[in-house]
């Protein structure tokens, strides 16, 4: 099926978006040394800790004196919990916003009005490199609340003109009429609960082709090219990938332009990447891969120095625009599973699982322990009912192929369509039973 064209028209870009790099590199530079003395002169957190590393903010002379810094984690983010990391009166914050990690205390982040100036500006610029026009029909099902993917998304949509649906996520019936009647050009949604909504439309006997939609903007959790081509299959809507985390500002850190669909490419203008061998934290060049490090460049509440994301990936030079890309995120350091000494992602069962037309694109990586090992089993829907006999030969096959593409030794459990947990957020895609 053919996609509808929405590349961008001469004039739609942001100057900054394709900026000479060496100016680009000017602007940053200047940028950061205001950004490192903002975090050493308010922060008592950053004072001490570039004091401790023998630091201190006018050593900057180059971009890469950036790397003599020290890094900042979500560890440093909770023992400041709630306020201890803004660098303004709390009266100058506007808004916080929380991401409930896997323990304890929840991460909080601080907004003054500069910022939700820059984050409007950021996803504006996002939803536009995805596709979206002033006066489009946007529907937000990322949900709405402490998470930062409705609001986000809402601001950005508002100052790009769009008009805004904002449904939040649940009551999957209720998105499907919603898209049917308002009649949405955009979606914004986790990718896993873009299928549910699929799957709902199918239910009630539409074929999600025929709607109105034009493009979405998935984010928020890892998902795969073979993903996106089951959804622009299924959907006659172009898919394209969004990147963000609250410690850095939210959603729209970095947007994949729907006339390349190659990456990421990082508003390098607000937010300053780097790619650190995860266990030396050495400085990687571009094009190796490694934990993608930010420091924000223009950030008022909450500057965040050096802030390691666990997430992996690695850094391209621009194509559709002059600053650089990210690859695809294919999983977290802390989302590796390791059987018998064997790293593994649940991105990779994504696409093993979407190679075969009888599996559905809901699974989950169930770890147990029954003896002293760790064994892992996907649990994965089929499309259709299968009998036991046709569940075994697929299930074996996906394993094999596992076997053959990582060298691991999984089980796979195929299972009725309907039973594996659905999540109208982010999908939890390991469920730890050790
Ligand atoms: O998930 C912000 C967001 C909302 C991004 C909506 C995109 C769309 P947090 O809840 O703080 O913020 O979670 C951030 O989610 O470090 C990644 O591990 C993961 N993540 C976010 N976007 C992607 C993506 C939001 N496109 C964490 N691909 C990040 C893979 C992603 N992982």
């Amino acid at each position: 099926m053919a996609l509808p064209d929405l590349s961008p028209r001469p004039g739609d870009l942001d100057p900054v978006e394709t900026m000479p790099r060496d100016q680009l590199a000017a602007l940053q530079l200047e940028r950061l040394r205001r950004s490192l003395t903002r975090a050493y002169e308010h922060v008592p957190h950053y004072r001490s800790a570039f004091d401790a590393a023998g630091v201190h903010p006018d050593d900057v002379r180059i971009l890469p004196d950036l790397a003599r810094f020290p890094f900042t984690t979500k560890a440093d983010l909770r023992d400041n919990y709630p306020f201890g990391m803004f660098a303004v009166p709390r009266e100058d914050v506007v808004r916080v916003h929380a991401s409930s990690g896997t323990t304890g205390r929840p991460t909080v982040v601080g907004y003054t009005r500069n910022d939700i100036d820059t984050w409007a500006d950021v996803m504006a610029r996002s939803i536009r490199a995805a596709g979206g026009r002033p006066g489009m029909v946007l529907h937000v099902a990322y949900g709405y609340g402490l998470f930062t993917g409705g609001l986000g998304a809402h601001y950005g949509a508002e100052r790009l003109g769009c008009t805004v649906v904002p449904v939040s996520g649940g009551m999957t019936e209720r998105q499907v009429m919603l898209i049917r009647d308002f009649e949405p050009e955009v979606i914004m949604v986790t990718p896993s609960y873009m299928l549910a909504i699929l799957d709902e439309m199918e239910r009630q006997g539409h074929d999600p082709a025929e709607s109105s939609l034009e493009v979405g903007i998935f984010g928020a959790e890892p998902w795969t090219d073979d993903m996106r081509r089951e959804i622009e299959e299924r959907a006659g809507m172009h898919a394209v990938d969004i990147y963000g985390l609250s410690e850095v500002i939210g959603p729209g850190v970095s947007q994949e332009c729907v006339e390349t669909k190659d990456g990421l490419h990082i508003w390098e203008d607000h937010f300053y990447p780097e790619v650190v061998d995860p266990s030396t934290g050495e400085v990687l060049p571009d094009g190796e891969l490694g934990e993608l490090v930010f420091t924000s460049l223009t950030k008022e509440a909450m500057p965040v120095i050096r802030y390691r994301t666990r997430d992996l990936t690695r850094l391209l030079p621009g194509t559709a625009r002059t600053m650089r890309r990210m690859e695809k995120v294919t999983g977290r350091s802390d989302d590796m599973m390791i059987i018998r000494g064997v790293n593994l992602f649940p991105t990779q069962f994504e696409e093993l699982i979407l190679a075969e037309p009888d599996l559905s694109p809901h699974f989950q990586c169930v770890l147990t322990r029954p003896q002293r090992l760790d064994e892992l089993t996907v649990r994965v829907e089929s499309r259709t009912t299968l009998s036991a006999a046709d569940a075994a030969v697929v299930g074996a096959r996906v394993a094999e192929r596992a076997k053959d593409t990582t060298g691991a030794s999984v089980t796979v459990d195929v299972v009725a369509p309907g039973s594996v947990e659905r999540s109208a957020g982010k999908m939890r895609r390991i469920v730890d039973e050790r």
